[in-house]
């Protein structure tokens, strides 16, 4: 019997968690604060589902068997009967805590309960998660379905068993998974943020276009994406977001956010999310 598993956000992140979590056979229900985000994240993980049926990478079967794995609520009683509880809401620190005090009220003793945070130190979350030694971080990639790496975060109080079953999860989503200490932007972002923010000092000083930069890195270095290109699918909020935690922690000018990514944050263009980031995809903000 595979464990229910609870997914607390339905955006990019929490979306494709919940994809593999209902496409490896768990139950899963998603939390939304209001109907509106609830369905425009099911309608995210319908497309996502559908692109992969019609690319043959999913029979109609398995996914209407997926789709009937699923229950969505804007609630948190459900939440009371997972196994597990992932959490992949926006990144501030005070959402979390704040949403976690909420979990800790009806988690049931012995939950898993893991947060996604690509950066924000799990010692300022842990506390509030109703126990502490229960609680992991389990940092996916976007997107999801396709990105094989979860880094695995031990907070100062998880449990060696609790780590064990986040691995042991995360291995049956059909993902390889890496090990770091609850340090700022763990293994990935202290290594990712301060590259793509670097790729903006570069378009901010004129030193070459966004195209040029993206295609150097792309044919000069083989990455499958350039860095602003990579910025606008992350998120530029998100980004910016990581980057003022890595410079709040570390106090090191090396991590200080670019003023344009500032600025693109201010002026609503959060990336390929929102139709316009660096690039634009033809959306609104
Ligand atoms: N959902 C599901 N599947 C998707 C998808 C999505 N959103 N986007 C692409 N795919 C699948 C496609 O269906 C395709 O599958 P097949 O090869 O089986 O047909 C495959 O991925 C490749 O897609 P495309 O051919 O459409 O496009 P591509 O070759 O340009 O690849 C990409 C797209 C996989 C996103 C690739 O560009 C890539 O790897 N980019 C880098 C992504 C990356 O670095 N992610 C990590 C970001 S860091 C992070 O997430 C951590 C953080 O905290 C900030």
């Amino acid at each position: 019997m595979k464990q229910k598993v609870g997914v607390l956000g339905c955006g990019l992140m929490g979306a494709g968690i919940v994809e593999v979590c209902i496409k490896s056979g768990h139950p899963t229900v998603v939390r939304e604060v209001n109907q509106q985000f609830l369905d425009r994240g099911l309608k995210r993980i319908d497309d996502s589902m559908d692109r992969a049926m019609q690319k043959g990478k999913l029979t109609q079967a398995e996914r209407d068997a997926a789709r009937g794995r699923l229950s969505a609520t804007t609630d948190f009683e459900p939440l009371a009967e997972c196994d597990i509880i992932v959490e992949a809401i926006t990144e501030d620190r005070v959402a979390k805590a704040d949403l976690w005090k909420q979990v800790a009220k009806v988690a049931r003793p012995g939950s898993l309960r893991a947060t996604n945070t690509s950066s924000i130190p799990l010692s300022s979350l842990a506390p509030h998660s109703g126990d502490p030694t229960r609680f992991i971080g389990l940092h996916f990639m976007n997107p999801v379905p396709v990105m094989k790496l979860v880094e695995i975060v031990r907070g100062i109080e998880s449990t060696d068993a609790a780590i064990a079953e986040g691995q042991a999860f995360v291995e049956g989503l059909g993902k390889t998974t890496i090990l770091a200490k609850d340090t700022p932007g763990f293994v990935i972002n202290v290594l990712l943020v301060p590259y793509l923010c670097e790729a903006v000092r570069l378009l901010e000083h004129g030193v070459a276009t966004k195209e040029d930069i993206d295609k150097g890195m792309k044919l000069g270095c083989g990455m499958p994406m350039g860095p602003i290109e990579l910025l606008d699918f992350v998120g530029v909020d998100t980004t910016l977001a990581i980057a003022d935690v890595l410079f709040d922690e570390f106090g090191d000018a090396k991590y200080a956010a670019p003023p344009l990514l500032r600025r693109m944050v201010e002026s609503g263009f959060m990336g390929k999310k929102c139709g316009r980031g660096f690039y634009d995809y033809g959306g609104g903000k």
